[in-house]
């Protein structure tokens, strides 16, 4: 009797127990007397996912109870907040280059002041806390978060307060002429000192979460809170923000990047080409254009090399192949074989999260470059949580495993990943069950329970 084989009979024991005494399924219905919430369109988040964990919680089973208070704690606190923001918020002395208050304006983080004067000078990995002076980054992910959220908590509990605030964050942000955000980023990462209208510096990094907003809105879209004219208006807002991405100059130079930024850039393009309709052209951007910048960025031992170039080194390593994950989940509503590609000779992303996974485990002991930073091993633990889901590889799991600390408690960490196939069973070693008709799972209790009598 192995300890794992006990894990997954009390799962199971403990799933048929809470499936018996479950009540039966009671939506809230919305205005017209249909199932509030049912009709979403999310691109990165899998909407089965939400429709199997929003099943599995409403026939009583609890695992997920926790990760639900804490999206309805980080919901109600949203929903509280009567506060109008967006990037019109800011004092005269800290707008833009422009002098325009609608456009957003942010600072380039690791550009500090010259003692000579003029232009700032870049010190790679060593923030310059001014950043912070200027309140439009803090106010956009703020915006993302609460509608991101707002949008998760409507379509878990049918209450409207969460759809009426995403619905108001998105109107402020993007619509209402007095607060409305330009459809730019121009004066994003700006460096001081620089001609107000330079070019050649990258701008969009701040967009690159714009999947929030987008399966946010998608959230919300069928809520009484959300309009035909939100929905327009938000569609020419991202029609003209994907045009300046393309075809401005300092778009154009972030797309040009080899490293992380373009990776990002390349998200927000498939992002908010999904959002318009455009999915021919966003699966374009991942097969031609994400693919190969994979390839170029990736060596077959998993290395990053262009992210090791920088002073912080693990941290860039990490940010690079989060953006190649979310064009994994994004490929969900482009029909690429994202997480699948490898090339002949072993190029992956895969292959890359093995290599953080390795240094992980020894923290950084051997990294073979500079790294200014620490060796935390958060992001590299949630990426490996999402290679599970992906790869269904029992090798992830022993991974955060040793990296918390066993018995590892692998608790839902996202309301948006399939718990409901992802329970006690599953991690204690027999991946193959998920997705299996219920006969097969049957069968496989019944092998477990000789197993463990035996
Ligand atoms: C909806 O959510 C708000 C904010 O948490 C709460 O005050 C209100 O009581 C909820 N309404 C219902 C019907 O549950
Ligand atoms: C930057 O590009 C814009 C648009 O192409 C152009 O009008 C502007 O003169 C350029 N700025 C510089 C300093 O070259
Ligand atoms: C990892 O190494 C750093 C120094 O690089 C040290 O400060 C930290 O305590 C170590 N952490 C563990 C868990 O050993």
């Amino acid at each position: 009797m192995r300890p794992s084989n006990l894990a997954i009979i009390s799962s199971l024991i403990t799933g048929a127990l809470y499936a018996a005494t479950a009540l039966a399924a009671s939506w809230p219905l919305d205005s017209a007397g249909n199932p509030a919430s049912n009709s979403i369109t999310t691109f990165y988040i899998n909407p089965m996912f939400l429709w199997d964990n929003r099943d599995f919680i409403n026939r009583g089973r609890r695992e997920l109870n926790p990760a639900m208070q804490r999206l309805l704690r980080y919901a109600n606190a949203a929903a509280a907040d009567t506060n109008v923001y967006s990037v019109t918020a800011k004092v005269n002395s800290l707008y833009a280059p422009s002098g325009d208050p609608h456009d957003y304006y942010s600072l380039a983080r690791y550009y500090w002041p010259s003692t000579a004067g003029g232009q700032y000078v870049r010190k790679d990995g060593y923030p310059n806390p001014e950043i912070y002076s200027i309140p439009d980054s803090a106010f956009l992910d703020t915006m993302m978060e609460d509608v991101f959220d707002c949008g998760l908590a409507y379509f878990f509990t049918g209450n409207s307060t969460y759809s009426d605030r995403a619905a108001q964050r998105l109107r402020d942000w993007f619509i209402n002429p007095a607060t409305k955000m330009n459809p730019n980023l121009n004066f994003a990462n700006w460096i001081k000192g620089t001609p107000a209208n330079a070019n050649g510096t990258t701008a969009a990094l701040e967009f690159s979460r714009v999947w929030r907003v987008t399966d946010g809105i998608g959230l919300i879209r069928n809520s009484p809170s959300f309009t035909n004219d939100d929905w327009n208006a938000l569609q020419a807002w991202f029609n003209d923000y994907y045009n300046w991405l393309i075809e401005s100059p300092r778009g154009q130079a972030e797309g040009n990047s080899p490293n992380n930024q373009g990776t990002w850039y390349d998200v927000q393009r498939t992002t908010i080409l999904l959002f318009l309709g455009q999915t021919a052209l966003a699966a374009d951007v991942q097969r031609k254009v994400t693919l190969s910048r994979l390839l170029q960025q990736v060596l077959p031992d998993g290395q990053q090399p262009l992210e090791l170039t920088r002073p912080l080194s693990w941290q860039y390593s990490i940010f690079n192949l989060k953006a190649h994950f979310t064009q994994g989940w994004l490929a969900q509503s482009t029909g690429v074989e994202y997480f699948q590609f490898q090339t002949n000779d072993g190029r992956s992303a895969a292959k890359a999260l093995n290599y953080l996974m390795s240094y992980t485990l020894v923290n950084g002991s051997g990294w073979p470059v500079t790294n200014i930073g620490n060796f935390d091993p958060t992001d590299v633990v949630e990426l490996a949580k999402e290679a599970f889901i992906v790869y269904r590889d029992v090798k992830y799991t022993s991974f955060v495993d040793a990296v918390q600390g066993k018995p590892a408690s692998w608790n839902p960490f996202r309301l948006w990943a399939p718990y409901a196939s992802i329970d006690g069973a599953l991690r204690a070693g027999a991946p193959r069950m998920v997705g299996k008709s219920s006969v097969f799972r049957l069968l496989i209790i019944c092998v477990v329970l000789v197993d463990f009598l035996w």
